[in-house]
């Protein structure tokens, strides 16, 4: 069974690490693969550029023992399309996107896993922002 989930991952911290827990405990013995968001299309989403850039961001997400396989996303356009290349059975992301991907359950099962409270990127670099 292949799971996929996609994400920036900028600032790599423990919210990132528990939606791939999550998936693997729920799916224990799936193919867990990750779309990355490119540097570009993060600036798109969300209005900044990623503090860590793209192949630093892979090659963090890579050696996840969770992960199995990572991919650049560079346009949400083509979600439809990598859903069908890498033939996700499931695709899954954190709650806080509820709804936001449902149009793809007639391609694959869309599931909502809870997001770790009280931590994002957008968080941390505020605080650096704060703190120095
Ligand atoms: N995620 C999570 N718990 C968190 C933060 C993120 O479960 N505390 C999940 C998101 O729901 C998503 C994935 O991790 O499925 C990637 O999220 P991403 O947008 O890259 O991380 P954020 O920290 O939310 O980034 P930002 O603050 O820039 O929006």
């Amino acid at each position: 069974m292949n799971v996929i989930t996609f994400g920036t991952f900028d600032c790599f911290h423990v919210g990132h690490l528990r939606i791939f827990s999550r998936i693997k405990t729920k799916y224990p013995s799936s193919t867990l693969i990750v779309g990355i968001s490119s540097d570009k299309l993060n600036f798109e989403k969300k209005g900044r550029y990623p503090v860590i850039p793209l192949e630093q961001r892979m090659e963090i997400i890579k050696s996840i023992r969770h992960v199995d396989r990572v991919f650049v996303e560079d346009s949400l356009e083509k979600k439809g399309g990598y859903l069908a290349k890498y033939k996700a059975d499931v695709l899954v992301m954190g709650n806080d996107h509820e709804g936001r991907f449902d149009t793809f359950s007639e391609i694959c099962t869309v599931e909502y896993l809870e997001r770790t409270p009280q931590i994002s990127t957008t968080e941390i670099i505020e605080k650096i922002h704060t703190d120095t």
